[in-house]
């Protein structure tokens, strides 16, 4: 039996710093609707000349670093994201040839803001199939480059930032690693949360960027009501699939969108301050960075003791859902 191990963890966000503050110059917002709506205070935004790929490379050198590997030692690279440095080829393709000087499989997964939670997935596949020993698994979004600074509805929730993971194959049932993995998507929900033009659809044009089509566009309401219910969701069949219950869980990380969706949670299963990580209010929604992030950050603050049960649960764009359980530990 082939155990999927995490062996490095990394993660990275822009200098520059926006404020709530800053935004009430920008829009007719204020610092009040936003901490009480959403929880954000702040957020980090990339310089114009920073891509996606940037961000993604910065967050897998220190993961890389981490589990004391060279680009060279991966089989794949995984990029979660939304927000691709050009439509193609790929962000991944662009990391691959920054960290590695020989060729490998890479590939971009564009799952809304669930990206990284279906990386995941896939990277567990390939591992458990013996189809690969070790895959880089990032996850980077530059949503700034797809903000409408005028629309306060969208303006004010989201931040650039990146995070990347190294899984490895163990042998042997092992103690630590993704015990399960459980995605879904309901495409009815497509439009609520979308950026309409420059695809196939409505292809780049005088009129789509007059009408502001290449600008993300977000029915809020609609997607909260979705939120509420699908990020337990999420948890409670993650759970299932590993045979364990919502009373195993030690730490939950959820996808960093608003606070009241995660308290909402954090309600629901019972678990306390301590126990559900949270930065939404330094970072806003990160969108597929947001949990590595917060994974990372947790570790930082010694928060994370081997052998915790962990379940990083997103809901996004698509509309996707899913989970990661994991029982925290670097196998290096
Ligand atoms: O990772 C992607 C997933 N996306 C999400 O998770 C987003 C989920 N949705 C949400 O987090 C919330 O729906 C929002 C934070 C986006 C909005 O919060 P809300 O409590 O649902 O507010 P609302 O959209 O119902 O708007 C309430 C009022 C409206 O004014 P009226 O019509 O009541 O007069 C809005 O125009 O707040 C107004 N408003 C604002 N006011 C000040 C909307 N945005 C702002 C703003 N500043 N930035």
């Amino acid at each position: 039996m082939v155990q999927c191990v995490v062996t490095g963890l990394g993660s990275y966000v822009p200098q520059r710093v926006l404020s709530n503050h800053d935004l009430e110059q920008m829009v007719d917002t204020n610092d009040e609707w936003i901490v009480s709506r959403t929880g954000i205070r702040e957020r980090r935004l990339a310089s114009a000349d920073e891509t996606t790929s940037d961000m993604a490379y910065h967050a897998s050198v220190l993961a890389l670093r981490d589990a004391g590997v060279r680009g060279e030692d991966l089989d794949f690279v995984l990029v979660a994201t939304n927000t691709s440095d050009t439509v193609f080829p790929s962000t991944a393709a662009r990391l691959q040839a920054r960290l590695s000087d020989r060729p490998m499989a890479a590939m971009d997964v564009q799952a809304g803001c669930t990206g990284w939670i279906y990386a995941i997935a896939m990277a567990k596949a390939l591992i458990e199939s013996k189809a690969c020993m070790r895959v880089l698994v990032a996850a980077s979004d530059k949503l700034s480059s797809i903000v409408d600074y005028h629309d306060r509805s969208t303006a004010v929730l989201f931040g650039d930032g990146a995070g990347a993971i190294v899984l490895e194959a163990r042998e042997g049932p092992g103690t630590v690693g993704v015990l399960s993995t459980y995605l879904n998507a309901d495409g009815r929900g497509a439009e609520l949360l979308v950026q309409p033009g420059g695809g196939s659809r409505e292809p780049a044009s005088h009129e789509t960027v007059d009408g502001g089509l290449h600008f993300l566009k977000m029915s809020g309401n609609e997607v909260f009501r979705f939120a509420v219910k699908a990020m337990p969701e999420a948890v409670e069949e993650g759970l299932k699939r590993a045979g364990l219950t919502v009373d195993d869980i030690d730490f939950l990380i959820p996808h960093q969108a608003n606070q009241r969706i995660i308290d909402a949670a954090m309600r629901q299963f019972h678990l306390s301050e301590h126990q559900v990580v949270k930065n939404v209010s330094r970072y806003g929604n990160t969108s597929v960075a947001s949990i590595p992030l917060a994974l990372d950050e947790a570790r930082h603050e010694g928060r994370l003791l081997p052998g915790a049960l962990v379940v990083l649960a997103a809901f996004g764009s698509g509309l996707t859902w899913g989970s990661v359980v994991l029982r925290w530990g670097m196998d290096r």
